[in-house]
């Protein structure tokens, strides 16, 4: 089926748009640390074993359902089975609250990129330790910062599919590989750092002794997938509805999760050697992205104002490819109603 929603421009578009709704900040700051806190390289055996055997199958569902439908979530659902556009405003449920404390962070992410920009050419952009307890204070700031994030992502998808995220994903994705790359290879030469990658990697089997170890790292680690992956909410059959049909989406279905676990893991090779090298705990969630990155940075000296900015920035583009996943996702809701009255 049709639409005239609009569809990506090329299939390489796609695959920037669909990467980048699954690399976000599930894999910068929730990631790594759930890692080194489930038995490293266990708790990685365990999510390879659920991409392959479960990521895969629902990946390829969802892209098929869209593609097949040319409809957002509610609306493939309700094209498969008129009882079911319930599971699809789930999806745009989950999608609208997931996006309202994803913005909050997107502009605290953006508040601190600022930041060091500001300091990297002379200015005060924030005193760098402690700043986050003093920032989550500052309502007016959250707020500004907010609603900043909140327009970049409305700016960009009104531009369309292939005018708007898709434009903006095939810079930013290349743009996020190169720096997390070089954020790696300087952390990478900072003495200590192999302690970071010993708590990430070093595989720690006895998380398998007991049953309900097992299952605190099999929930943990299908949670992690389910969010990572962008699955469950109707992201991918969004996406999967503005492709062509002649695109091949079990290649694609293969390319996504594989390109998102290694970035995943890349993110780690970048923060968790960070903090074992500067002598910061490596904390979890908010506080390892605000609080001990932060410190990190600033113990690197004047370059920490340069690998920080570049940090922030990185984990910006990640926040806005996946955010903009999610606007686009309820939007599509409101253009299928549109259609279906015929108004477009
Ligand atoms: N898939 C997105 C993330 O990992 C939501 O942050």
């Amino acid at each position: 089926m049709e639409n005239n929603k609009g569809q990506w421009s090329s299939n390489f578009g796609f695959l920037m748009a669909a990467i980048g709704s699954a690399v976000g900040l599930g894999n910068i700051w929730g990631f790594p640390y759930k890692m080194g806190a489930n038995g490293g390289g266990a708790f990685l055996l365990v999510y390879v074993i659920l991409v392959v055997f479960v990521g895969f199958a629902v990946m390829l569902g969802e892209l098929t359902i869209g593609r097949k439908t040319g409809k957002g979530a509610v609306g493939a659902y309700r094209a498969l089975n008129k009882k079911l556009p319930w599971v699809g405003y789930m999806g745009v449920g989950s999608a609208f609250l997931i996006l309202g404390f994803y913005s909050v962070l997107g502009g605290m992410v953006m508040r601190y990129m600022l930041g060091f920009l500001v300091n990297l050419f002379g200015g005060a952009g924030f005193a760098a330790e402690g700043f986050f307890g003093s920032w989550i204070a500052n309502m007016p700031g959250m707020v500004g910062f907010y609603a900043l994030f909140m327009l970049l992502n409305i700016v960009i998808v009104m531009g369309g599919i292939s005018g708007g995220i898709e434009k903006f994903s095939k810079v930013a994705m290349p743009a996020l590989a190169v720096m997390l790359v070089t954020v790696i290879v300087y952390v990478a030469c900072q003495p200590g750092a192999m302690e970071g990658y010993k708590f990430m990697f070093v595989p720690d089997f006895s998380v398998f002794d007991s049953l309900k170890s097992f299952f605190d790292v099999l929930k943990s680690a299908a949670g992690q997938m389910f969010f990572s992956l962008s699955l469950g909410m109707g992201a991918m059959i969004t996406y999967g509805s503005y492709l062509s049909k002649s695109e091949d989406l079990n290649t694609n279905t293969i390319i996504i999760p594989v390109a998102d676990t290694i970035v995943a893991i890349m993110a780690g090779m970048a923060v968790m050697p960070a903090c074992s090298a500067f002598g910061v705990e490596y904390g979890a969630g908010p506080g390892l992205l605000f609080a001990s990155m932060q410190t990190v940075f600033s113990h690197m000296g004047s370059v920490g104002n340069l690998i920080g900015f570049l940090f922030y920035l990185l984990v910006l583009i990640a926040a806005l490819t996946s955010s903009i996943s999610m606007l686009e996702l309820c939007t599509a809701y409101a253009v299928d109603k549109q259609i279906e009255k015929g108004l477009t």
